[in-house]
Parts: C-alpha cells; sequence; structure tokens
C-alpha cells in the first residue's frame, strides 16, 4: 500500500509545529511502532504494517490539543485512508487508536487497544524519553510559557486531562510527574525494553541538571 497521501498529509498538517509534535516526531512513531512490533512478534499479522505506518504518521493530527477542529480533520484523514485502499473498518480502527492513544485520554480511564495499537502507543511514549523526550519536554513547555525549573513549585499528582493540560508546572517538575511513570506503561516487551534505557539517560541527565542547580 502506498502511503504517500497520507505522509504529505502529515507533513502538511504538523509541519509548523515548535512544541515537539512535528512531522518529525510522526515518522519517528511510524517507524518505531512497526520496529518494536516486528522484534517481537515471529509472526505478522495480515495487512497490520499498513495500519501502524498511517496511525504513526496520523496519530497527532487527530488530537486536540494540536487541532482545533477535530470533525473536519477527521473527515480530511477518512478521505485520504479511503483514497490510500483502507477498507471502511480499517479507517475506523486508525481513527480511534490515534483518538484513544495520548497519555492524557488514558488518565482517568485505561483505554484497550489493539495489539498493533499497543506498539503504536509505545513508539509515541518512548519519543517522550531518552535524548529526543528531553529535548522535546523544553520545546513544549517553552512553547507554553512554562519555567525551566523552580525549586519552589512542588510536583503535583496528574489525575484528570484537564489539569494535564493547564501546564501550570515546571518543566523538570514534568519529568517526575509524567515522563519517567511512561516507563511503567509501556505494553509490549519491546517497548518496555527500550524505554528501560531511555528512562535511564533521563535520570543521569536530572541528576546532572540538579547538581549544576545546587552547585
Ligand atoms: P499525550 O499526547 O500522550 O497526551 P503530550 O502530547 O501531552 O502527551 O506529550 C507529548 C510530549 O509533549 C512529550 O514529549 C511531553 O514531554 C511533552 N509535554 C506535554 N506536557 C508537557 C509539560 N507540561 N511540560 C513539558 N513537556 C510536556
Ligand atoms: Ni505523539
Amino acid at each position: 500500500m502506498d502511503l504517500q497521501l497520507i505522509i504529505s498529509y502529515a507533513q502538511k498538517i504538523l509541519h509548523f509545529d515548535s512544541s515537539g509534535h512535528d512531522f518529525y516526531h510522526a515518522q519517528r512513531v511510524a517507524n518505531t511502532a512497526w520496529q518494536l512490533y516486528q522484534q517481537d512478534q515471529v509472526a505478522v499479522e495480515q495487512n497490520v504494517e499498513p495500519l501502524i505506518l498511517a496511525t504513526g504518521y496520523l496519530h497527532d493530527t487527530l488530537d486536540d490539543k494540536l487541532i482545533s477542529d477535530l470533525a473536519t480533520a477527521q473527515e480530511q484523514v477518512q478521505i485520504i485512508l479511503q483514497k490510500t485502499g483502507f477498507a471502511t473498518k480499517q479507517q475506523k480502527q486508525i481513527l480511534s487508536v490515534s483518538q484513544h492513544l495520548s497519555y492524557a485520554a488514558n488518565l482517568q480511564h485505561h483505554w484497550k487497544l489493539p495489539l498493533w495499537g499497543q506498539y503504536v502507543q509505545d513508539a509515541d511514549r518512548l519519543d517522550a524519553l531518552g535524548a529526543i523526550g528531553i529535548a522535546r519536554a523544553f520545546a513544549y513547555g517553552g512553547k507554553n510559557s512554562q519555567a525551566i525549573y523552580d525549586p519552589t513549585i512542588p510536583c503535583q499528582k496528574l489525575t484528570n486531562k484537564k489539569q494535564y493540560r493547564k501546564h501550570s508546572t515546571t518543566t523538570i517538575n514534568h519529568f517526575y510527574e509524567k515522563l519517567l511513570l511512561l516507563a511503567y506503561q509501556m505494553n509490549t516487551p519491546a517497548g518496555l525494553k527500550l524505554a528501560q534505557k531511555r528512562k535511564q539517560y533521563m535520570q543521569q541527565f536530572l541528576t546532572e541538571f540538579l547538581a549544576e542547580w545546587n552547585f
């Protein structure tokens, strides 16, 4: 299946983004998810590669934090999926997994994703960890007028989507409030293994950051 229409659409929608959700994030999620799936699964389910790649590219074009008119975005995505050759059932699966993937969507209710969707979710979470995760967190923090760090502001527990979207805390706090916890929430063996490695790298960064701060 030729995914060029999908890739071009993701490029068009996400190219402007400077909050860490640009086209290259989508591309990494698509490619990482497919790689992790192949690492774990000896027998590849039929038609799963285009489902994983399409969802990886499209997931943030259907996210309410980036897209104001979700209904129109959904219609556009459906048209593109149809033109690409996805059956109606697959189109629905791609839309549904994209919309139930995010951390925010899963704060109060844990959505059960199909196995292939769990790889896309793990890849999305992995992109919030490691060196790239650090870069994305500070990009997001700057874009949302959030301080890098303030030792007088305590960490908070994020329990619902509204609270999560307030951006009231600092970016260093965000590592403790969310990012380090992601490593415990992986769905898949390959995702879990890579998450542990990336989490360790982040912890080293935090140790160094706080040592410099307290020098
Ligand atoms: P999800 O889509 O899974 O709900 P987000 O899109 O909100 O998660 O988070 C994705 C990226 O944005 C991550 O790299 C994350 O670190 C960053 N991010 C989200 N909220 C914050 C925040 N308050 N401070 C710093 N980075 C954030
Ligand atoms: Ni994403």
